[in-house]
């Protein structure tokens, strides 16, 4: 079989990847994460046939408990969380793998008891297992695990083999450029970065994947993909829920590091990256950090400058009244955070110089869509001039990443009848309609990817240090203005005034997706 044809990508979820003899351990296994997505996703891989069959979970944290209350807290979490129903055959087979581990998470003599129980089960089963750590716990304890794992030894099992271990970081990867490149120094005294797996969970949906497909596998975009063609890019990545209970982790963050330092950087990261000269993790990463190097500085004036941002006040969603961030519980009276921000960037390089990039990401927004927009430039020397008989729209082609995901392209036809006129119509691809709607959830490909060793969908060091690079400056400087320059938006609307403005200086509007 020639490389590409076994490329882990290319096979996607299918049967023909083998994951080796596993155990994957959870830190922070009685978070909402655990609960809500990686047991589930565990649970799905094990439906879909895609677990090795020695495959062990232990769910490791502070309080006490045995390996029987576990299995229960798994059980719960799985029947409320898992996309599918539960099939108790399947669960009753990976219900007696499921173990549990207690220490504090900087507790050299837990990591101990930890490597003494994966070695009692490698014993049972009479052969060795790949770990693959999973630090789901807030990031003030993600430095003392990795430390642990290396003084334990954990951190080696089974090095330079097929299945030496391996760790999976959640987000938030530092809080800026300082703690970022920190952090990856802990990790890389520890960890070669092969072993190391920076999750950002929008790599691991559908329609991002689809993304790559669609601009290599299609001949006739990549011609158009360029300064000759393109006018300018949008790129939304929109919400309706506010803060909700999580004013504690969201007032020290704000929508640039939650969102836009990493899922809207990565979108905008696989839609103008040069194309990759295969699929492998290395030669997608490599490009998306020479683009990320391309994007230049960013101007900071609150008038002129390249970045908006602004906080939702009260308004009306889906009809019914919420209030403002200011008004949400635990958030301070005077908080500066930003509940939406917007970016205008130039990239400078060849395929892109002078073609604007906006990317925006809100909470509390009129809609919730993750969408990159295509703008095209007009059609020279029109015929058709614009006018009454004439109704002429940009050529816009569209990537719905969520929800009702899908393509769209807007393109300009003829109304039928004896006179020549013209409206603008709409191309649509609905992945729903074509393949159905039950598709994997992000963790499952990406908890799937980590097992059997391939990165391609997770952030290498380097790539989450250039993107800290590029919004740290704006960290600082909106840290150094507090609430001056911080614009409003009523809860459901589509962002402030000031987002606007940045695209009016160069007579664009936002698009309502
Ligand atoms: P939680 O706040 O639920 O914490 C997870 C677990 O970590 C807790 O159950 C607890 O486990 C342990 N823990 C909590 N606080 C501390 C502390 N101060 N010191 C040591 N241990 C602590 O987090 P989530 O599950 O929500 O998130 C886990 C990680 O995933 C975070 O990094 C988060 O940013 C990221 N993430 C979460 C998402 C979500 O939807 N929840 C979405 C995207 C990313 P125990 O008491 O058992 O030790
Ligand atoms: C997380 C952010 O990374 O992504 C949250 O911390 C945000 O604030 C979430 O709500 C959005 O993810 P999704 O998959 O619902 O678009």
């Amino acid at each position: 079989m020639p490389d590409h044809d076994r490329h882990p990508f290319l096979h996607g979820l299918s049967k023909h990847r083998g994951a080796p003899p596993t155990v994957v351990v959870i830190f922070g296994a009685s978070g909402d994460l655990t609960a809500r997505k990686l047991v589930p996703a565990i649970y799905n891989l094990a439906v879909d046939g895609l677990l090795p069959a020695d495959f062990f979970l232990i769910g490791f944290g502070r309080q006490p408990m045995p390996d029987t209350e576990f299995q229960q807290v798994a059980a719960d979490a799985v029947r409320e969380f898992s996309r599918r129903e539960v099939q108790e055959d399947v669960w009753s087979r990976l219900a007696p793998r499921t173990l549990y581990v207690s220490g504090g998470y900087d507790e050299a003599a837990a990591y101990g008891r930890l490597s003494e129980r994966i070695a009692t089960i490698e014993k049972e089963i009479g052969q060795p297992l790949q770990t693959l750590f999973y630090i789901s716990t807030p990031p003030s304890v993600f430095a003392p695990i990795i430390e642990n794992l290396g003084a334990s030894g954990l951190a080696a099992r089974h090095v330079g083999q097929a299945h030496q271990s391996k760790v999976i970081i959640e987000k938030p990867f530092g809080k800026d450029l300082a703690s970022a490149q920190s952090l990856n120094r802990t990790i890389t005294a520890v960890f070669e970065e092969s072993q190391v797996f920076r999750i950002d969970h929008y790599l691991g949906k559908e329609t991002v994947q689809d993304l790559l497909v669609q601009r290599f596998a299609n001949a006739i975009f990549e011609p158009l993909w360029n300064r000759n063609f393109v006018d300018h890019v949008q790129i939304t990545v929109s919400e309706e829920v506010g803060v909700g209970t999580r004013a504690g982790y969201y007032e020290g963050s704000g929508a640039l590091r939650d969102m836009m330092q990493n899922h809207t950087m990565q979108l905008l990261a696989l839609t103008a990256m040069e194309p990759p000269v295969s699929l492998d993790a290395e030669s997608i990463r490599n490009e998306k950090v020479k683009l990320l190097k391309a994007i230049q500085p960013l101007r900071l004036d609150a008038t002129s400058g390249d970045v908006a941002r602004a906080q939702y006040t009260e308004g009306l969603l889906g009809g019914n009244a919420v209030p403002g961030y200011l008004q949400e519980d635990g958030v301070a009276e005077t908080s500066s955070t930003e509940t939406y921000a917007a970016l205008r960037l130039n990239i400078n390089n060849w395929r892109w110089h002078g073609v604007p990039f906006y990317l925006r990401s809100g909470k509390r927004m009129a809609r919730r869509v993750t969408e990159i927009a295509i703008r095209f430039k007009p059609a020279p020397g029109n015929i058709f001039a614009e006018s009454e008989r004439f109704q002429l729209a940009a050529n816009t082609l569209a990537f719905q990443i969520q929800p009702d995901e899908g393509m769209s392209m807007i393109l300009n036809a003829k109304i039928p009848g004896l006179e020549t006129r013209t409206q603008p119509v709409k191309m649509n691809f609905k992945y729903a309609t074509t393949f159905g709607s039950n598709t994997p959830e992000a963790y499952e490909r990406l908890v799937l990817d980590a097992m059997i060793g391939d990165g391609t969908l997770f952030i290498r060091g380097d790539e989450t240090e250039r993107s800290w690079q590029l919004v740290t400056p704006i960290l600082e400087h909106w840290q150094e203005q507090g609430r001056h320059g911080l614009d409003a938006y009523s809860a459901g609307s589509w962002g402030p005034p000031s987002s606007a403005a940045l695209l009016a200086a160069n007579r664009h509007t936002w698009r309502e997706p």
